[in-house]
């Protein structure tokens, strides 16, 4: 396969973090530029994380000296030196909007993992194992931009990462309703326990407009593509609850289903153990041996146990079983920063690249 050097834009924040470690010894993607705000550029990296560096394993010796660039200042010089961006910024969602097209036409392609796009019907949002034929869409979307290699592609939003996955083999049951209430992670806002002390023994049972991103995007993503553009699912029924808890890493989701022709329980372990997509397939770098795991036992998934599972790119699911106002229900979880953001969004970037979409 061939080398592709990116530019990290949003690169000091917490997913940002996450995909230099996911980069720094990645066999087909080299980071060449670091990007951020203008309260980081011109320092190296590390002076500009200094106090805030929330990974486990230290900054990597590449990137430490490197120095960070102006995102917005600087995009023309960026977007000559890399073949394509990931992006992970904390701004306006008309700025983030702004910024990504700015990319795009620039003829860089976007790896995003913003929402400012997400609703954008020729604009991919691509979850790799799930719905990699709506990457077709990126022909009319570099029609509407007027770019010959540029566009902007995106990756769902983490709390639905850590039910849809769990549902979609189950599409072909006809599923009518869904009721999911999601137990997220602090790192889901960018935060830690020493950044965010208010949320040790505690829970917040309102994370802004998280509900409607969950109830909402996974009917993008089981939709169609229909003359160059992705027409959104009408069904199933979503309602869900999203609550912020002392976790540091890996959503959690309860979730109730119902169908039209009701599987057996067997039936629906047999899905899963069987599901897998083009990642497996192709043999992506980051693609998970098994996508999807279900355990036994009655106390899993575990976050803390289990949201590390096949390099935090696996999801979990466990305690099937039968509901009285539902047909089931069971619990799944996801590791929200690898799975949920920087690892889906480094496996978005390896089908793209696998499929000559960056040559
Ligand atoms: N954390 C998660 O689990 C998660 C999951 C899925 C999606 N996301 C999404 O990913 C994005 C980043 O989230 P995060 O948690 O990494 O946020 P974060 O930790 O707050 O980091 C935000 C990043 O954005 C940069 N930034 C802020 N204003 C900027 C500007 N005007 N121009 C260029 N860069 C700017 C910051 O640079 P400075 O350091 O210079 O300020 C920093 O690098 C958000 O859209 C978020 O919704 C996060």
């Amino acid at each position: 396969m061939k080398n592709y050097n990116v530019g990290i834009i949003g690169a000091t924040g917490m997913v940002g973090q996450r995909l230099i470690t996911l980069l720094a010894n990645h066999p087909w993607f080299h980071i060449e530029v670091l990007a951020a705000s203008g309260r980081s550029a011109g320092k190296t990296y590390e002076e500009a994380v200094s106090g805030r560096w929330a990974m486990a394993t230290p900054i990597p010796d590449s990137v430490k000296n490197m120095t960070v660039l102006d995102a917005e200042k600087d995009a023309e010089g960026i977007a000559s030196l890399v073949d394509f961006i990931f992006c992970a910024v904390n701004m306006e969602k008309a700025k983030t909007k702004e910024l990504e097209e700015k990319y795009a036409k620039l003829e860089c392609p976007v790896m995003s993992n913003n929402s400012a796009n997400r609703g954008v019907p020729d604009v991919p949002m691509i979850i790799p194992e799930i719905n990699p034929e709506h990457m077709e869409v990126v022909a009319t979307q570099k029609q509407r931009l007027g770019t010959k290699r540029g566009f902007i592609s995106v990756k769902s939003n983490c709390s639905i990462q850590s039910y849809v996955p769990a549902l979609h083999p189950l599409m072909k049951f006809g599923i009518t309703k869904v009721l999911a209430c999601t137990y997220q992670a602090i790192s889901g806002a960018g935060k830690n326990f020493e950044r965010w002390p208010e949320m040790v023994d505690n829970l917040i049972p309102y994370i802004g407009g998280e509900e409607e991103k969950s109830e909402n995007e996974p009917l993008k993503i089981w939709g169609k593509v229909e003359n160059g553009e992705i027409i959104n699912a009408v069904s199933p029924a979503i309602t869900t609850q999203c609550l912020r808890v002392p976790v540091s890493d890996g959503h959690t989701a309860a979730v109730f289903v119902s169908f039209e022709s009701k599987p057996s329980i067997e039936e629906i372990k047999k899905c899963w153990a069987e599901y897998s997509g083009e990642p497996q397939l192709l043999n992506l770098p980051s693609a998970p041996e098994h996508f999807l795991t279900y355990f036994e036992e009655p106390d899993r998934p575990q976050a803390k146990l289990d949201r590390d599972l096949e390099k935090g790119m696996g999801v979990s699911i466990g305690r099937l079983r039968p509901d009285s106002q539902y047909d089931y229900k069971f619990v799944s979880l996801s590791h929200n920063t690898l799975r949920g953001a920087a690892g889906g969004n480094v496996l978005m970037a390896e089908l793209y690249a696998a499929k000559g979409y960056f040559d």
